[in-house]
């Protein structure tokens, strides 16, 4: 495992969070959904077996090892160390790993240790010639010079101070044709602030994400058909009153899926 960089943003938060993340049921119903939009926009097999696929964000890897299988290997970055030490630990045991089937599928969890093309890594990325993403997630060897067909990430973006740093890195991790694909809950208005108890606002950076904004980050960046539409709704429960920790309030929060391609040339 890669070390992490000790002044990432919202690291505390999400080192604590680590442990018990996969038990968070607004996680686990929003992998199930964005698994399920994305796989409608990417390309089927057998080009989608061919795909190496940097992540941002992964987290303990519930989204990373849905897709893994599919994929021809995954880079999976989080700045949290505690995340990836998570995710370290599932990919080392032979327990089966739950993944994240579309809703009414039943689950097919595999052992951690058959899945051998995901390369974990504790950083926060500005640079694609990082070294700790210059690895064959296959062989573990070091390489140079490494881009990717395909940058993912899920539910990250509002924890990300600065848009356009991140996906100026973004574009430069990508192979010329490749593409980026990213999903999050929506900026709607004010209610959208709600998605979050206040008392868990820490690395809290933005109350989602907007149609405008990304599609202005994305153009600027350099990509080129940019597309930025709603994937699915998700049902959660917020507090009652902004503050005040009672959860028995259902809201619908939409999502927002982005995706470009960095030009041929
Ligand atoms: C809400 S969690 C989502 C985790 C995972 N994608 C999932 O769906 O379970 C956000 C994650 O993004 C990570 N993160 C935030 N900003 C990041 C950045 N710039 N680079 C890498 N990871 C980042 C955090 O450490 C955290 O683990």
């Amino acid at each position: 495992m890669a070390g992490p960089d000790a002044d990432a943003k919202g690291n505390d938060r999400f080192n604590t969070e680590a442990m018990n993340w996969d038990q968070n049921p607004t996680v686990v119903q929003s992998g199930i959904l964005a698994r399920a939009a994305y796989l409608k926009r990417l390309p089927p097999s057998p080009e989608l077996s061919t795909l190496s696929v940097l992540e941002i964000g992964c987290g303990t890897g519930l989204f990373s090892l849905s897709l893994a299988p599919l994929v021809h290997d995954l880079t999976a970055v989080d700045a949290a160390e505690g995340m990836i030490s998570v995710l370290s630990s599932k990919l080392s045991s032979s327990d089966p790993i739950r993944s994240l089937s579309p809703p009414g599928v039943a689950d097919a969890p595999v052992p951690g240790t058959s899945i051998t093309n995901v390369l974990p890594v504790a950083a926060l990325l500005t640079s694609p010639d990082d070294p700790r993403i210059q690895i064959d997630p296959l062989t573990r060897q070091p390489t140079t010079g490494r881009r990717f067909d395909l940058v993912i990430s899920h539910l990250v973006l509002h924890h990300v101070a600065d848009l356009p740093a991140l996906f100026a890195t973004v574009f430069a991790c990508l192979k010329p044709g490749g593409h980026v694909m990213v999903t999050d809950f929506e900026d709607f208005g004010p209610e959208a602030e709600r998605f979050h108890p206040a008392a868990s606002m820490d690395g809290v950076e933005r109350h989602g994400i907007k149609r405008g904004v990304m599609e202005a980050v994305l153009t600027q960046a350099g990509f080129e058909h940019v597309q930025v539409e709603t994937a699915f709704e998700l049902d959660k429960m917020v507090e009652t009153m902004p503050g005040n920790r009672v959860m028995e309030h259902k809201m619908t929060f939409p999502f927002l899926i982005c995706r470009s391609r960095r030009p041929v040339v």
